[in-house]
């Protein structure tokens, strides 16, 4: 039997995480673990019980109470914040321009990492966030750091809401894109960071089938 691999992708806001860690795990029958969705998912419930967004302790507290699942579904990885579903509530703009306030804080992190360890424990795991090869999965045998300028990354994700049919301002996207790579990057705990030994890739110029190639390849040096 071959060996269940686990794989870390990192990376800024909209580098495609998320969808080519979807297809690697697909093709590998893995199991795909996002792990900035259970941060949103913390931050939804936090707006939601209007928590001071800097009380650390309040928002451990309200961490450690909550139920968060991430389930496989045949219309992508569907999203459960005790017990209920919030896969799309978690994606709106106040979410969104929260999130990295939240996620800046240890004692938020520590536990999340000790729940995205626990889902890894038997590998076969694909997790993209923006610090799974440097603390959540350090000994992962593939470590991806996926990179594109924040010009394309904004273009995604406006191509994303006009075809969602959402209203969206290009301008806007970027600058709110680069205020949360900033926030990511500069926290003391656990920053958006490249792993000394991640593989970079840059996609500003690469269709999504050609990362999922080039990730697809380290897969197949590492078990033939
Ligand atoms: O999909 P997008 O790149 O917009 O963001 P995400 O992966 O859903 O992550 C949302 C936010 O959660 C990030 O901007 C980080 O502040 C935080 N996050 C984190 O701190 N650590 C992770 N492993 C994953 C996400
Ligand atoms: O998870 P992350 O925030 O890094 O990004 P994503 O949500 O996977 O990707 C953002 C958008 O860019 C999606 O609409 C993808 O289809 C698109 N994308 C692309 O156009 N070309 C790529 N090489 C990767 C992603």
């Amino acid at each position: 039997m071959k060996k269940k691999l686990s794989i870390a992708i990192d990376g800024p806001a909209a580098a495609g995480k998320s969808t080519v860690a979807k297809i690697v795990a697909e093709k590998l029958t893995y199991v795909y673990i996002d792990t900035g969705a259970m941060y949103r998912a913390l931050t939804y419930k936090a707006i939601d019980e209007k928590l001071n967004l800097e009380d650390e302790e309040a928002l451990l507290d309200t961490l450690l109470a909550a139920n968060i699942e991430l389930l496989p579904s045949e219309n992508g990885q569907l999203v459960y914040l005790d017990h209920k579903e919030v896969t799309n509530e978690i994606r709106t703009e106040e979410v969104t321009n929260s999130v990295s306030i939240v996620s800046k804080h240890p004692k938020v992190r520590e536990e999340m990492v000790r729940r995205q360890q626990s889902f890894a424990i038997n590998g076969g795991v694909v997790m993209d966030g923006r610090d799974i090869g440097t603390h959540v999965l350090p000994n992962a045998e593939i470590k991806v750091f996926l990179l594109a300028s924040v010009e394309e990354r904004a273009l995604r994700r406006h191509a994303e809401n006009l075809q969602k049919g959402f209203p969206s301002d290009l301008d806007k996207l970027k600058e709110d894109i680069a205020r949360r790579d900033k926030i990511d990057s500069e926290r003391k705990t656990a920053p958006l960071k490249k792993a000394d030994d991640a593989i970079e890739i840059d996609t500003t110029s690469l269709t999504i089938p050609e990362v999922v190639d080039k990730i697809m390849a380290l897969v197949d040096e590492r078990i033939g």
